[in-house]
């Protein structure tokens, strides 16, 4: 059986460099003259935060964090820890999140609220993808990329048990209604 086999694709190559690239347009728009510190959070946004940046051409500076509350299925926990966290300070920063998906919305909102506390000039969100109809906790996307169904989604960064980050476009496990 094949690598993609149980999978059928959601968003394709084509539709997620569309997406990319109106949001890097949107973000230059914004934050060519702040000097922004981009926010990823691990691990599911490497992919998109490195097309994201390579499409901005002004001064800014990278970091991440990496957060979990999923378990190893497709659940969350509702508990979100913090694991890495960024090595530069977020007092008077222009601060973007860049997130793969907004589902549940706990893990945004936590991160939200963990990053105000540390005072920054500003702090937006974009995520690539936002699954709306999962939301437990209300979520303003400042940048928002497209929506997806109400799917487990893998590829291009997302995963499932860790697997799938390495696929270029966003597919749906087969058989997840
Ligand atoms: P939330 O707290 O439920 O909004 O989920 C936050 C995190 O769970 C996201 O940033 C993803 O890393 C992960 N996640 C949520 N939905 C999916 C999915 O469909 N596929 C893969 N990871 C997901
Ligand atoms: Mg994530």
């Amino acid at each position: 059986m094949g690598f993609t086999d149980e999978l059928s694709v959601v968003t394709g190559r084509e539709e997620i460099a569309a997406a990319v690239s109106r949001l890097a347009a949107e973000i230059s728009a914004d934050y060519h003259d702040k000097h922004p510190l981009l926010l990823g959070v691990l691990k599911g946004s490497f992919i998109f935060l490195a097309d994201l940046v390579r499409q901005l051409d002004f001064p800014l500076e990278v970091e991440f964090i990496s957060l979990s509350s999923y378990g190893k299925g497709q659940q969350t926990s509702g508990k979100v820890k913090v694991g890495h966290r960024p090595q530069t300070a977020i007092k008077e920063r222009h601060v973007l999140i860049v997130e793969d998906i907004v589902d549940s919305g706990i893990t945004t909102s936590f991160l939200l609220d963990y990053l105000r506390r540390q005072s920054p000039a500003s702090l937006k969100l974009c995520s690539l993808a936002d699954k709306p109809s999962r939301r437990q906790v209300q979520i303003n996307i400042d940048y928002l990329g497209f929506a997806v169904p109400d799917k487990f989604i893998v590829g291009y960064g997302l995963d499932y048990d860790e697997k799938f980050r390495n696929l270029p476009a966003m597919h749906a496990l087969k058989g997840d209604k």
